[in-house]
């Protein structure tokens, strides 16, 4: 196509029209660098400026002193074993000599901030120097906001301390828990989870009885949990301080660690005994960097910074913006490859899986057609979803004479540090989750970026060298974005958030002075007690209802706890095929997307017809999975021949597992020696789908809409139009109602998982919602 003439023709002549604008074409077709605006690196402004060269000093001095190195961990050490041949690694990280004064602070305060550019060794040394403190009997958690970054931080640690990677192994010193796997053992002493996780054990003990220390990491990104688990720990840091709760043997240690300077609000936010004006807030961002040199305390919050290594960078705009930043990209990979010497690898910042997929393939075709005198490209995708194994290759040394080619969503950022990489591409975007107000829905939408992003996304390439970052988009687009990224919490639905609150014990009324760092609009705090409320977490008198502790312990959103709920009623009594469906709707699409590949996709739609279901998604899910569980032999066979991923489905079978484990837990099997008739034991087929239904009815209520008169849809609670997406077995239908479970909006508001329920399964929840008991808006 259109991009053919752009990119591979070495011999064709280049065609005008075909380049975007303002990417002019060498000779041989490959584009040239002089048409983009070359801009010298922003020098550090005041203040940092300053702060910088102190603290180079500072490390200097550290550096030619001879530091006391952290104790080596376990007995093997000191029977004079072979040392780790990771520890020379350990001890170049810029974090290695302030070990002495991390525990030095520790000693003297309970909380610790702690600042340092990604990679300089936070997040994998911090709990190793705290180990062997002899306040530190028991374990050390350290949270992370994504479960990639928690399981592969998890195997980095213990191969550190040459401890058995991470599992339910005895002896395994280092472990990791992320939602639906659980890798921590009986002698787990470092366990790396994620927020999420955290949270959950806040509200199975918020005393954190079985923690020596919290290490809250990448509190930078800010999403909700860290907010969330900031203000828990304040809470119960103020509490043992004054004897509401019991004495520990030691105290609790917390420290928290962010890869921007951006201290003041937290030392703040723990210092003082309530939180004040926002505007207090403000001002301490900038004054604050005068008292991080090195380490200090301040109100019994101690502070460190820890200076990276960062070699300067390059900045290069684009001298206009673009719309096709995918082509762009593309351009720009093949540009580099051609001109700029080994080794040097290139760092791709993307939106998603879809566009690191989509341009994996563009790379690769292009690449096909590279002369034989040029290096090999090796494309390597990064994106939270993709199996460990592939997540690993990142991190394998370069093969000769090659050149890797990382397409990355923001996991790059700050949570992993890519090694190798000299070259950044910055599309200047990433997808965040926002809630539309107007639907009542949150979806996820790629937007600008901050400033403060897209500076740490330029510093990736200049970790081990100097290096070039070229952003697809200007100088001006760059000035006109916000300076920081804008908190989770001020635009995300809270109904999560206010549920493991409330089954922590807080109060719905306390809910509005709870400590948050950014205190989010009351109307979206009322909005969510509304929706829970909805879904019956919240009683008539705004009492929390019994349920709502059951909801809290599913690692799910709190409507599809609640259809679990409802599903295991005796009316319903349909538990386990909801259970099937819920775990397919928590995992990635077990429906291969073949949006791209017009031939495969008529195959897979004759192979996959025995599974779709008139109902809708839900049910074709349900019979998915059902079909799957029934192979017993070769199930990655059958996963092929149905165009159905295999992974995804392994997935499906892991978390089908816990849940069921977990509802047997939590005494959610409809017990069937009850004088209740099982109404369903016998149930018409019909009769089970609309049963099913209801269930998902009752946790998204507010999903549902009515077919109008011009055959569009249109929600009955929000009144807004929606439409059904092309990956639904739906698509194209018409129906007069539908439920859905999902909502992305991209060029139109688009609704996933739908069905087509019944009026009669509709009867209830509609009653709640047309007579006003659950419109809240
Ligand atoms: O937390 P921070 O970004 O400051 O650094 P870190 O995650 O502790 O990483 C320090 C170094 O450990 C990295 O530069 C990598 O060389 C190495 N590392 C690794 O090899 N594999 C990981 N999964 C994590 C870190």
């Amino acid at each position: 196509g259109d991009l053919d003439d752009k990119l591979k023709p070495v011999e064709k002549k280049p065609g005008k029209q075909a380049h975007p604008r303002g990417t002019k074409r060498a000779r041989d077709g490959s584009p040239v660098e002089e048409t983009h605006a070359i801009t010298k690196p922003k020098e550090p402004r005041g203040v940092e400026a300053g702060l910088k060269e102190r603290q180079e000093k500072r490390i200097k001095s550290e550096n030619t002193k001879s530091t006391p190195n952290p104790k080596p961990f376990g007995k093997g050490a000191q029977k004079g074993q072979k040392p780790n041949p990771l520890l020379e690694a350990r001890k170049a990280l810029p974090i290695w000599p302030h070990a002495q004064s991390i525990r030095a602070a520790l000693k003297k305060n309970n909380v610790l901030v702690l600042t340092g550019e990604t990679g300089s060794g936070k997040s994998t040394q911090v709990p190793q120097f705290l180990l062997s403190e002899p306040w530190c009997q028991k374990c050390i958690a350290v949270t992370q906001p994504r479960r990639m970054a928690a399981i592969s931080l998890a195997r980095r640690v213990a191969q550190e301390m040459s401890c058995p990677p991470p599992g339910r192994v005895p002896g395994a010193k280092v472990g990791y828990s992320v939602r639906f796997d659980n890798a921590t053992g009986p002698h787990t002493r470092v366990k790396f989870l994620t927020e999420g996780m955290l949270l959950q054990e806040m509200v199975r003990d918020r005393e954190m009885e079985e923690y020596s220390a919290i290490i809250v990491d990448e509190v930078h990104e800010r999403s909700v949990n860290v907010d969330l688990i900031l203000g828990f720990l304040k809470n119960l840091l103020s509490d043992l301080e004054n004897g509401r709760l019991k004495k520990r043997k030691n105290p609790l240690k917390v420290v928290v660690m962010s890869a921007t300077v951006d201290v003041g609000a937290l030392v703040q936010f723990f210092g003082e005994g309530s939180k004040e004006s926002e505007d207090t807030q403000q001002t301490l961002h900038s004054d604050v960097s005068s008292t991080l040199v090195g380490t200090q305390q301040n109100q019994d919050i101690s502070t460190c910074y820890i200076e990276g290594r960062q070699y300067p960078v390059q900045t290069i705009y684009l001298p206009e913006p673009t719309q096709n930043w995918v082509e762009s990209a593309l351009i720009h990979i093949f540009q580099i490859h051609r001109k700029e010497p080994l080794p040097g690898d290139i760092l791709v910042f993307l939106t998603g899986r879809e566009k690191i997929e989509k341009l994996e393939k563009l790379v690769n075709e292009y690449a096909e057609g590279l002369e034989d005198s040029l290096p090999k490209l090796l494309v390597l995708p990064l994106f939270s979803a993709l199996p460990q194994h592939a997540q690993q290759r990142i991190f394998m040394p370069t093969p000769h004479r090659t050149r890797k080619v990382i397409l990355a969503t923001n996991v790059a950022e700050t949570s992993v540090t890519v090694p190798g990489v000299r070259y950044v591409i910055d599309c200047g975007k990433s997808k965040i989750k926002e809630y539309r107000n107007a639907l009542g829905l949150e979806s996820l939408l790629a937007k600008p970026i901050s400033k403060s992003a897209a500076d740490q996304r330029k510093g990736r390439a200049g970790r081990e060298a100097p290096g070039k970052c070229y952003r697809l988009y200007t100088e001006d687009g760059y000035n006109g974005f916000a300076d920081r990224t804008q908190p989770e919490i001020l635009r995300c639905d809270l109904s999560h958030a206010l549920l493991t609150m409330v089954a922590a014990g807080i109060g719905l009324r306390d809910v509005f002075s709870f400590p948050f760092l950014d205190p989010p609009p009351r109307g979206a705090i009322e909005r969510a007690v509304a929706l829970l409320h909805d879904i019956g977490a919240v009683t008539e008198e705004a009492e929390i209802a019994n349920d709502a502790l059951t909801m809290a312990k599913f690692p799910l959103t709190p409507a599809l706890s609640r259809v679990l709920i409802e599903a295991a009623t005796p009316e319903r009594n349909c538990l386990e095929d909801v259970v099937d469906i819920v775990s397919a709707l928590s995992t990635e699409d077990i429906f291969l997307n073949l949006a791209n590949e017009e031939r495969k996709k008529e195959d897979a739609e004759a192979a996959r017809r025995g599974f779709y279901r008139r109902s809708g998604d839900h049910m074709t899910l349900l019979a998915a999975v059902q079909g799957y569980l029934e192979e017993t032999s070769d199930r990655k066979a059958w996963c092929a021949k149905h165009f159905i991923s295999h992974r995804a489905m392994q997935n499906v079978v892991k978390v089908r597992k816990q849940l069921l484990e977990l509802c047997q837990r939590l005494s959610l099997v409809p017990n069937s020696s009850s004088s209740v008739d099982p109404p369903t034991a016998n149930a018409s087929p019909e009769e089970h789908t609309k049963r099913v239904l209801q269930c998902f009815a009752r946790g998204f209520m507010r999903n549902i809409a009515r077919l109008m008169p011009d055959g569009s849809y249109q929600t009955l609670v929000s009144k807004q139009t929606v439409a059904i997406h092309p990956s639904s077995v739906l698509y194209g239908r018409k129906t007069d109602y539908l439920l859905f479970t999902e909502f992305v909006f991209t060029n139109r508001a688009w609704v996933k998982g739908v069905s087509a329920p019944d009026v009669g399964a509709l009867e209830e929840v509609m009653r709640k919602v047309v007579l006003g008991d659950g419109d809240g808006e």
